[in-house]
């Protein structure tokens, strides 16, 4: 709270300021309930492009667009009050160069009033990063295993063992000497993870990277047990919502059968009963 009594979000400049310091909570959330719940534990809230994958039931990351993150963005947006907001540049739209990248991100901060951009990519990202953020667009990272990448890595394999993890050193300097304010480490070994987070300046967020990391990433639904499609080695499920959702529409479907629901207390007579809401 600040003196006014308002609530004070979190920036990419007090995430930036974490680094060495208590562990950055972060997950991902695409509607605005989750938000409103996120918003109240975490630091950071992603609206992730895995929204193709866990939402929308696409094969990958590959088919999001902007304006799904846009909309996506837009509902997060409703449910935040205090987390630092920062939303993923889909696949295609910031590649070709420095000018697509800013285009872009400049559309998802006005319409989504997100206060930073994530993007994949490491030592030939740095220019695009730099670029944004000397434009007013804070930058978090994303390195290691960069899921937009599949295609070029073959699968969601783990990244930077033996002589990759030279290149996952090199893409992390360069982000972070590019502006970045925070780098996601996806999927790499415990070993280099813990290098990286000490040879860089900026916090370093890890998902399937250790607790050696600066912070910790999941994606909501994984780690609540609504997205059980496949389950990484990396997430823990701190529920099984996906079973218990089973569970109840299964029971409504036999009520409504069996002619068990609606009950008495759900129906409405020709008069309000006493205390009555509509
Ligand atoms: O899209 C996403 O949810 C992400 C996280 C897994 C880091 O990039």
């Amino acid at each position: 709270m600040s003196a006014t009594g308002e609530t004070k979000a979190i920036t990419p400049p007090d995430v930036a300021a974490r680094k060495g310091g208590a562990p950055l909570v972060c997950l991902t959330a695409y509607t605005t309930p989750i938000a409103k719940i996120v918003d109240r534990h975490c630091d950071v809230v992603l609206v992730g492009d895995s929204v193709g994958m866990v939402l929308h039931g696409l094969p990958s990351t590959l088919g999001v667009t902007l304006d799904m993150m846009i909309m996506h963005g837009q509902a997060v947006r409703r449910g935040l009050e205090r987390a630092l907001m920062v939303v993923d540049m889909p696949f295609g739209s910031y590649e070709e160069g420095p000018a697509q990248a800013f285009r872009n991100a400049a559309r998802l901060m006005a319409e989504t009033g997100c206060a930073a951009v994530k993007l994949e990519g490491g030592e030939g990202m740095a220019p695009t990063i730099e670029f944004l953020t000397a434009r007013g667009v804070p930058v978090m990272a994303h390195i290691g295993l960069t899921p937009q990448a599949v295609n070029t890595f073959g699968g969601y394999r783990v990244q930077g063992r033996g002589e990759g993890a030279e290149r996952i050193r090199r893409d992390a300097a360069a982000v972070s000497a590019a502006g970045a304010f925070s780098v996601v480490l996806e999927k790499v070994p415990e070993e280099l993870a813990r290098q990286i987070t000490s040879e860089i300046a900026i916090p370093t967020i890890g998902i399937g990277a250790s607790p050696a990391c600066d912070g910790q990433i999941l994606v909501a639904d994984d780690m609540l047990g609504v997205f059980t499609a496949f389950k990484p080695k990396f997430v823990k499920r701190y529920a099984d919502l996906g079973d218990a959702a089973e569970a109840a529409i299964a029971a409504y479907a036999d009520e409504v059968r069996e002619r068990r629901f609606p009950a008495a207390e759900h129906v409405f007579g020709d008069a309000p009963k006493t205390g009555e809401r509509a």
